[in-house]
Order: C-alpha cells, then sequence, then structure tokens
C-alpha cells in the first residue's frame, strides 16, 4: 500500500514535469465501495438526472452528455468526506511543493449515461478563470478496456487515453490540458473537482 504522502508527492512531481498525473488506488475499493453505498450515489443515473443542470443542460447536450450534481462540503457523507479530506491535504501539500496559492475546491458528482461523451475542450471558462487544477476520481469497479469510457488528454507527444477504472485519481492543470471523453457501453461514475485560486463561489451550492 503506497503511503498518501508520496501518492501526493507523485502528483506534485507529475505536474511540475508535464502538467499532469495518475495516481491509481488514491480511493481502495472498500472507500470507493462505501461512497457507492450511500444514498447520494445509490441509482446516481436517475437521482442527477432529475436535479438536471438547468438550462445549461440543453444547450450543452451535444457537446457533453453527463449529469452532475455539485457537492455541499458541509452536508457531504462521512464516505464522501474520506476523499474530500485526502484532497484538502493534496491543496496543502501542493502549495508547499509547487509554491502554488491555491486556496478551495468545487465538486461535483457526475455520471456519464452509457453512449454519453464530452467533446475536447480546456476545463477553464473565461467567465470563471480560477481553476487551476482538475481533479478526478472515479468509482467504476471492474471496467474493461471494452467498457470505453476513456479520459483523453491531449498532450503535447500525442494522445494519451486513461481508462475510469475505481479509485484512479487524474489531476491536471485546468488552463492547459485539452481533453476529451470518449463514450462508454456502461455509466460512468466520477467525483470531478477544481482547486481554485480563491474561495468558492456560494452560488454552486444550491
Ligand atoms: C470534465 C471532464 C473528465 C472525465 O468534467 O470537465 O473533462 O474523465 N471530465 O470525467
Ligand atoms: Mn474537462
Amino acid at each position: 500500500m503506497i503511503s498518501l504522502l508520496s501518492q501526493y508527492e507523485h502528483i506534485a512531481d507529475g505536474l511540475a514535469t508535464g502538467g499532469y498525473a495518475i495516481v491509481d488506488d488514491f480511493l481502495s475499493l472498500s472507500e470507493v465501495n462505501s461512497i457507492l453505498a450511500t444514498e447520494e450515489f445509490g441509482n446516481a443515473l436517475d437521482q442527477f438526472r432529475k436535479a438536471g443542470t438547468g438550462q445549461d443542460r440543453q444547450i450543452n447536450a451535444t457537446i457533453r452528455g453527463d449529469y452532475i450534481q455539485w457537492l455541499d462540503r458541509r452536508s457531504a457523507s462521512h464516505e464522501v468526506t474520506v476523499y474530500l479530506k485526502k484532497l484538502e491535504g493534496l491543496l496543502v501539500f501542493l502549495n508547499r511543493a509547487l509554491f502554488l496559492s491555491l486556496k478551495d475546491f468545487e465538486i461535483h458528482k457526475t455520471v456519464y449515461p452509457s453512449g454519453a461523451h464530452y467533446e475536447r475542450h480546456l476545463d477553464q471558462f473565461r467567465e470563471h478563470d480560477h481553476r487551476r487544477l482538475s481533479i478526478i476520481c472515479y468509482l467504476n469497479v471492474g471496467w474493461e478496456e471494452r467498457d470505453g469510457g476513456q479520459l483523453r488528454l491531449f498532450l503535447p507527444a500525442g494522445p494519451f487515453d486513461i481508462y475510469p477504472q475505481a479509485g484512479r485519481l487524474v489531476c491536471f492543470r485546468s488552463n492547459a490540458l485539452e481533453h476529451e471523453v470518449l463514450p462508454a457501453t456502461r455509466n460512468r461514475l466520477s467525483i470531478t473537482g477544481w482547486i481554485l485560486d480563491q474561495l468558492v463561489e456560494l452560488r454552486h451550492l444550491s
């Protein structure tokens, strides 16, 4: 079992050298299974679909087919909080290791229904450019390559595919790395977040 500290070091090294990092087993299989067993993740697709994401969803449906639900840290379940605590530790670690001034994170639960995709994009939007690092943790137990659903990073050396295995964490610089999500043959669950260089805006926490 690799220690949390060496996982943080691996992330810092990856960000410093290539602008991205991948850590397997950031969450153990039992941590993933406990998250999946919570009420908020049970039947996630139906739940998130009902919650919708307003007008944006309709406009963006051809660009991105995922359903999301913003997470309020104050009311997150104990099981999800285990993950959030690890992210808080990462923020502090990266500030020291890379001399960043990261302040906070915003985070949502995500389901891509089977067949859904997200076209090539950057995570930093003009009207909201405080996103510094994108961080995704996958929750898909028993994912096989034939299930598809790769996260494709467009690296200078060419496209690089990452499968959404349970417990795997992917972290990359939000302003630098274009990426896309390919369609999968099963539902694809994750917790998606961004580490910000300012305090999170309360408007997301509806
Ligand atoms: C996103 C995104 C990638 C993934 O939500 O902006 O690019 O692998 N997600 O889910
Ligand atoms: Mn993205």
